[in-house]
């Protein structure tokens, strides 16, 4: 397993990582304790550092970070430990107006995830989503003080926009605190949104991108076909209509290039993301430990100038809009 530097940080994380919403989830494996401490002991096992969760994960609020917590158990020092705060807790963290990145909203939230994950620290605390309620120079000071508290290591946000990414960061120049070192933003071969200003911000501003959905729910994994999904997986109870919106002709000839290759359409996906610039560890998200096995053994491939660029014939970037 290579570590990677997370951005221009010093936090030094797996270039695969865990993604942890399965842990919780109803009808998946990961749904009971013991699947949730098979798959993340097969991680452990197969050199994974960076677990990635959030408060609002499982089929309850705070499900996940348990059951992370209890499946790491005396290894909890094995792990990079990655949450996030601000997107609706249904009430579990009190009443919060909507104001989920104010300073009194982010000393109650630290304090439940801390008490679930069973941890006196977190490594990496992620800001979920943006609060157009609260002053992001408010949330930079209260994380700030939980780094000088020593609660939390690192800090890092997602789901930002690039003007937001970028207000963040001199926000937080401007007041001489603590800075976000990672950005996580939706980012697959088949939805490449993310290459129009994160991937940008990220390369020019020193941040850690770690894309989620990066098997695109498990389209790239090559276990799916036109309207039909295999028993028990994931699009066969959940989003269906992506089934029905994914260009399968496309699908098809990426599985060829990779057969060609002698690769697995997870090694292409988790390979081509690593080759994006700032990408700093793909977190895949598991419900059965021979996935994590094959996950963290899926950086084999180094694509060429010419290899990628066939790929982009099949599932283009984005067009960029000329501004003069
Ligand atoms: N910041 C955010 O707003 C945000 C949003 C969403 C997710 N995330 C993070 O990103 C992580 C990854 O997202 P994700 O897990 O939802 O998306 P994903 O990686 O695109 O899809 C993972 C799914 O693909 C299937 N899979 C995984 N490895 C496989 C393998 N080797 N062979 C066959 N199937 C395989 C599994 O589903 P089945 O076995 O059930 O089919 C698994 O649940 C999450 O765990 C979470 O930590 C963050």
């Amino acid at each position: 397993m290579r570590i990677n530097r997370l951005g221009a940080s010093g936090l030094a994380v797996s270039e695969i990582g865990l993604g942890c919403n399965n842990l919780g989830r109803p009808k998946t494996a990961t749904e009971s304790q013991a699947g949730a401490d098979a798959v993340v002991h097969a991680a452990l096992d197969a050199g994974i550092t960076l677990f990635d969760v959030a408060d609002i994960y499982g089929a309850e609020p705070g499900l996940s970070e348990r059951m992370l917590g209890r499946a790491l158990g005396k290894r909890r020092d094995e792990a990079v430990l990655a949450t996030k705060f601000g997107m609706d807790m249904q009430g579990a963290n009190g009443p919060d107006f909507g104001a989920r990145g104010s300073r009194r909203y982010i000393m109650q939230a630290v304090e439940a995830s801390l008490s679930r994950l069973g941890t006196d620290h977190i490594d990496l605390y992620q800001f979920h989503t943006p609060d157009p309620l609260t002053p992001i120079e408010e949330t930079l000071a209260a994380l700030s003080d939980l780094v000088e508290q020593g609660k939390v290591r690192y800090i890092g946000h997602s789901n930002r926009a690039g003007w937001q990414i970028a207000q963040a960061e001199y926000a937080a120049r401007a007041l001489g605190r603590e800075r976000f070192v990672s950005a996580q933003n939706h980012y697959n071969l088949i939805d490449r949104r993310a290459e129009l200003e994160v991937i940008p911000a990220g390369e020019a501003l020193g941040l850690g991108v770690l894309p989620y959905f990066p098997l695109a729910h498990g389209l790239l994994t090559g276990k799916y076909g036109q309207g039909t999904a295999p028993e028990g997986s994931r699009l066969s109870h959940n989003r269906p209509h992506l089934l029905e919106e994914t260009d399968f002709e496309a699908l098809a000839a990426l599985e060829r290039f990779a057969r060609e290759r002698d690769i697995t359409m997870v090694q292409l996906a988790f390979s081509w993301l690593l080759a994006q610039g700032p990408v700093g560890s793909v977190i895949a998200g598991a419900t059965r430990p021979e996935q994590v096995r094959a996950n963290a053994e899926a950086a084999v491939w180094s694509p060429t100038a010419d290899e990628l660029a066939e790929i982009d014939a099949l599932f283009p970037a984005p067009e960029k809009v000329a501004l003069f």
